[in-house]
């Protein structure tokens, strides 16, 4: 799923709620890292914070805090095996807390948002059910998105290898 797809840079409204916190070197950092194999921390927080604003409008619900929270859910500026490395429980478990207190650092959060940002994990790791509607909403789209992420890319690589088997072993017609 690719955000372009969705153009979250047309959408004014949106914009004008997050562009704070897109012109944060820290946040923009998040682009140097590799998430779900084949994108980066930065598209995929978007992708997640602008579906789930989307639909968050669409529902009446406090939409501007599923974008910010969206955006923040996976504020942290770590490697997956950094972060099991400071043994602070699993990479599942701790990355909520660390994007937590990263975003208490760089903007204030109301209740909503730290519960989108703790909560995202939900069924993934053992935190407590979300707390608002509005954090359902990101964890869930969280999940739909690091599947179209993965499946997406690994689809048109296994598109490829079965054409190019079909015509290196002669069967093509
Ligand atoms: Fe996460
Ligand atoms: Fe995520």
């Amino acid at each position: 799923m690719s955000q372009r797809a969705y153009s979250w840079e047309n959408d004014v409204e949106f914009m004008s709620i997050v562009s704070d916190l897109l012109a944060h070197p820290e946040v923009l950092e998040l682009s140097n890292y590799v998430h779900h194999h084949f994108t980066n921390r930065l598209d995929h927080s978007l992708t997640v914070a602008y579906t789930s604003y989307l639909i968050a409008k669409k529902m009446n619900l406090d939409y501007k805090s599923v974008a910010r929270g969206g955006l923040l859910h996976d504020f942290f500026l770590l490697t997956v095996q950094e972060v099991e490395g400071l043994k602070q429980g699993s990479h599942n478990q701790h990355h909520p807390i660390l994007a937590c207190e990263n975003a208490e650092r760089i903007t204030d959060l109301n209740e909503i948002e730290k519960d989108i940002i703790l909560k995202h994990m939900f069924l993934v790791s053992k935190v407590a059910p979300p707390k608002y509607k509005e954090s359902f909403i990101v964890s869930m789209v969280d999940k739909y998105a690091a599947v179209i992420e993965v499946v997406s890319p690994l689809n048109s690589l296994l598109k490829k290898r079965i054409i190019h088997a079909i015509y290196r072993l002669g069967l093509a017609t």
